[in-house]
């Protein structure tokens, strides 16, 4: 067993797995342009206060799951956190730079890691990657359809199918505390069936009881009050106007009443993507939902907003799952080789002028037999093997092509078109 070791809930993204990532990173860049989502980017790192507040202090991902970071330098002890999610460094980025001034809706969107003190299973890590969507300044609820539909957009471009949407809304200031004393009395009076954890969450965070997978709770879940029939007149029509704009799309939700969603920055509207009928353990693909009173918990003026998260490890997972692999990293163009196996200066030159061409080359840099190294270049998945040998001194190099098993002579002052020429030939027939 070797000494170190990537920590755990980590992992290392070898290329065969990191060109699974890129191709929905890819995916998802593409759509974000499509849709008007201008890319952003904030630090891996904020001040605690920033998830305590945004997210919310008595949440499992800030109270039991932040990574927190303490820097000592001198007198100064800084307390930050390692991201667990990106809305709340969004919010703080638009609140900060007051991108308030700016057109509204704000349209961002950002795919990177985030990170977790989760206990680590599969589709569960402690450093994970998301795309993440947001809307900043506009109250809904058509953009909370458009939302929902660039979510499941990005499915179905991945090529992963059988993802629904789950739709619940979770009320706001007007009609959630009611709502929440009325499920405190329920749970309350029930209290005997409760574990300790789930009594103490009773009291802070009522809600998250409706979520809990104990199954002793099945029964008593499904008998609570559901807030969807406690919802205050302006919520029960949010969340009939976001079915109507969902229904003029083709989508059709799964209203899910007992979904509840694990940050405490959500009002009205909340989603979840998950894969229908999936193997085992129901993970979320993705969630999101609206926010409205966040950018003034963070320091800015009353906006709304609404956003989503899609978990890209759990994609990739799902992918595999659907006999969808990831494809190892495409092969260069070329491998440069040559029947001087100690020249090596020659290959590395000519490479580099192809290179600097714009063509994908390899040069084979071991000094050993030209046999060993037209085996590397086919290895390497190469289209053509470029063999110099004594004809060089006449401008003329030898071009095999390792997928079609023919060879000829070329012109070295022309080589790099006629290789990309060759190559797109090949790609077109
Ligand atoms: P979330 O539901 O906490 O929402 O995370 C979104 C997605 O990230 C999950 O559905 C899951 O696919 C993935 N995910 C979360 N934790 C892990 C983990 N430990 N390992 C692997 N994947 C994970 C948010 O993060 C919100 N910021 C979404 C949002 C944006 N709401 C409004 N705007």
């Amino acid at each position: 067993m070797p000494r170190f070791r990537a920590p755990r809930g980590t992992r290392d993204l070898l290329p065969t797995e990191r060109a699974a990532f890129a191709r929905l990173e890819t995916i998802a860049r593409d759509l974000a342009a499509r849709y008007g989502y201008a890319e952003i980017d904030t630090p891996l790192f904020e001040e605690s206060e920033v998830f305590e507040r945004g997210v919310g202090a008595l949440t499992d991902v800030v109270e039991k799951e932040l990574f927190r970071v303490t820097a000592t330098r001198g007198e100064e002890d800084e307390r930050w956190a390692l991201r667990p999610e990106a809305t709340a460094g969004i919010v703080r980025a638009y609140v900060q730079h007051g991108l308030q001034a700016l057109p509204q809706p704000v349209r961002v969107s950002l795919c990177g890691p985030m990170f977790r003190y989760d206990r680590p299973q599969a589709g569960r890590y402690r450093e994970f990657w998301q795309w993440d969507v947001e809307a900043i300044g506009d109250p809904g609820p058509a953009v909370d359809a458009e939302l929902i539909e660039l979510g499941l957009r990005f499915y179905a471009s991945s090529g992963l199918t059988g993802v629904a949407v789950h739709l619940n809304s979770i009320g706001d200031g007007e009609c959630r505390p009611a709502y929440l004393e009325r499920l405190q009395a329920y749970f309350g009076a029930h209290a005997e069936a409760l574990a300790p954890a789930e009594k103490a969450r009773l009291s802070v965070n009522p809600l998250r009881l409706l979520d809990s997978k104990d199954p002793d709770l099945a029964g008593l879940i499904a008998a609570a009050p559901r807030l969807v029939d406690h919802l205050c007149g302006p919520c029960a029509d949010h969340l009939a106007a976001v079915q109507a704009h969902l229904a003029a799309l083709g989508i059709e939700p799964h209203l899910e009443p007992t979904l509840v969603r694990g940050l405490d920055y959500y009002t009205r509207t909340a989603f979840e993507f998950y894969r229908e009928g999936a193997m085992g353990q129901q993970q979320a693909l993705g969630g999101g939902g609206r926010y409205d009173g966040l950018v003034e918990l963070l320091g800015g003026k009353p906006t709304p907003g609404i956003g989503f998260a899609l978990g890209l490890d759990r994609v990739v997972l799902a992918l595999a799952e659907q006999g969808q692999a990831g494809s190892p990293p495409v092969g260069p163009t070329a491998v440069v080789v040559g029947a001087d196996a100690a020249d090596t200066m020659t290959r590395l030159q000519l490479a580099t002028d192809l290179r600097a061409a714009g063509l994908a080359v390899r040069a084979d840099l071991a000094a050993r037999k030209l046999g060993r190294q037209l085996e590397g270049a086919a290895r390497d998945g190469a289209h053509f093997a470029v063999i110099v040998g004594d004809e060089l001194a006449h401008g003329q190099v030898q071009v095999r092509d390792l997928q079609a098993g023919t060879q000829r002579s070329a012109n070295v002052a022309d080589l790099a078109r006629d290789l990309s020429r060759g190559q797109a030939g090949h790609r077109h027939g």
